[in-house]
């Protein structure tokens, strides 16, 4: 079972399109992380996300100072994504601090600079990791674990280019 996908970006425009393609594959209750070095592309990749879900892209910044934004799907059915900045916080269980733990079941949580809190995330989650490879151009590696791990075929049909 596939449960490692590596991807190429050559431009900002494509992690936004691999991002809309990869929010078909989320459901609410998933937790994805994203991990990569400064501007390796981690909120680029959310604002994918959150256009695949219909929520408006633009409003899609680096939770840097409020640690954690909510971005309402423009559609009733899809969940509520959770977009929270891990860098800043003191301790890993500060993470569950936040407050989102009453919404958490009908949402997306989307966390970047997971490293930070790798104590405390649940066994099950997508994890991802952008490296640069150029000035343009960054390496993105999607990894299921747990349940996760099991759909990830589904993920990588979605979001492989087509030839
Ligand atoms: N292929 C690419 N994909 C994504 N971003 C790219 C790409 N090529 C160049 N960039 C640039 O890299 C930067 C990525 O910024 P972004 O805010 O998404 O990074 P980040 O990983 O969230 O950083 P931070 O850790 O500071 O939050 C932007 O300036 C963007 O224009
Ligand atoms: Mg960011």
């Amino acid at each position: 079972m596939t449960d490692t996908i590596e991807l190429t970006s050559n431009s900002v425009e494509q992690t936004i399109a691999l991002g809309e393609k990869l929010a078909n594959c989320l459901h609410a209750g998933d937790w994805v992380t994203l991990d990569g070095e400064l501007g390796a592309g981690k909120t680029h990749l959310i604002r994918g996300i959150a256009q695949g879900m219909g929520a408006d892209g633009h409003t899609v910044a680096s939770p840097t100072f409020v640690l954690m934004h909510e971005y309402e799907p423009a559609d009733q059915d899809k969940p509520l994504l959770i977009h929270i900045d891990a860098y800043r916080l003191e301790r890993p269980a500060d993470l569950l601090n936040l407050g989102f733990e009453d919404v958490a079941e009908e949402s997306v949580l989307l966390i970047e600079w997971a490293c930070k809190v790798s104590d405390v995330l649940p066994d099950d989650r997508l994890q991802i990791t952008l490296k640069h490879l150029s000035d343009s151009s960054r390496q993105i590696t999607f990894t299921g674990y747990g349940q996760v791990a099991g759909r990830m075929t589904d993920i990588e049909s979605a979001t492989r280019p087509r030839k």
